[in-house]
């Protein structure tokens, strides 16, 4: 095989109390990523429809695989063209699309045969060009698919649970400029330390969430998308936050939360209750309540990286 063409999902991080824990991948919103292998030495970057860096290692997928190619000391290079379709710094895991996309797409096209927990190493380590930071819970929503748990400690365990069948996701996006490294400003306003109470609240409200995504409780997964850590520290970066929650909860939503680092809120109905359209329209309200014009993209929770063909 020389070459592959892969589909690399949007994800939504944290989802309220599990930061750097939680995410989901989104259904709908992707990178294409086309990878082919050449006798030529080096890598190759073309980048479609996006300004983003085509020096490969400053490029998300051009430092996974470069990071791959060295470590399994390839002799062949390759061309990555890739395609955006995640937009760049909205809290929608851009950088994780590409990353994942290029790691899914290399693993197979070598031949590599690697572990989940190798190839959600690869793909976090392209999270380094774009967010200055490695963190592994949009890499692995977006390799995997589904609601994804990550855990990074002495080991590396990865579980994904499948969405329940109603559960719809309303995802809305200021259309405000965002600034470069902008995970890396937003991680900056956390709080070094927290007070005992609120890591209860969080760490229990992650814990039901699992818990609810294990028994497709999707009422239960919407009342445990509660922190009280990172969201109050992160309210101010994200125009009208308190009025977009208040509104969508008030629409019907289960739940919502800031995805990822933000800017944009992601909001979550039990379609056998609620029209998702109705909750869509309160988020906008809520950002156009500050002022803000913003798009509302309603769809599920979707599968992880794919080949899209060969
Ligand atoms: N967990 C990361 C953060 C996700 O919130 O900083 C960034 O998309």
């Amino acid at each position: 095989m020389q070459k592959i063409v892969v589909k690399g999902p949007a994800s939504s991080a944290n989802l309220g109390p599990g930061f750097d824990t939680f995410a989901i991948a989104i259904d709908g919103i992707y990178d294409l990523v086309s990878i082919t292998l050449e006798k030529q030495k080096g890598i190759r970057i073309k980048v479609k429809r996006a300004k983003i860096p085509s020096e490969v290692r400053e490029n998300t997928g051009g430092l996974v695989a470069s990071n791959i190619f060295e470590e399994f000391k390839i002799s062949e290079g390759c061309t990555i063209e890739i395609q955006k379709g995640v937009p760049a710094g909205y809290g929608l895991g851009s950088s994780a699309a590409t990353a994942s996309a290029v790691a899914y797409g290399l693993n197979k096209l070598l031949d590599l045969k690697l572990s989940n927990s190798e190839l959600l190493r690869f793909a976090a380590s392209g999270e380094v060009a774009s967010a200055g930071v490695g963190h592994y819970d949009n890499v692995a929503g977006s390799l995997f698919g589904g609601f994804v748990v990550v855990r990074s400690a002495e080991s590396m365990d990865i579980v994904n649970f499948a969405a329940p069948k109603n559960l719809g996701i309303c995802i809305a996006t200021p259309k405000i400029p965002t600034p470069p490294k902008k995970t890396g400003q937003a991680r900056a306003v956390l709080p070094k330390s927290v007070p005992l109470a609120y890591m209860i609240h969080n760490l229990a409200s992650a814990s039901m969430m699992v818990a609810a995504f294990a028994k497709g409780d999707i009422d239960l997964i919407g009342r445990a998308m509660s922190d009280k850590i990172v969201e109050p520290a992160r309210a101010s970066l994200v125009p009208g936050y308190h009025e977009i929650r208040r509104m969508a909860l008030k629409a019907g939503a289960c739940g919502v939360a800031i995805s990822g680092a933000g800017p944009s809120m992601v909001a979550f109905v039990n379609l056998k209750k609620v029209k998702a359209a109705k909750v869509a329209e309160a988020m906008k309200k809520g950002f156009a309540s500050a002022g803000v014009g913003s798009e509302i993209i309603i769809t599920k929770i979707g599968k992880g990286a794919s080949v899209l063909n060969r």
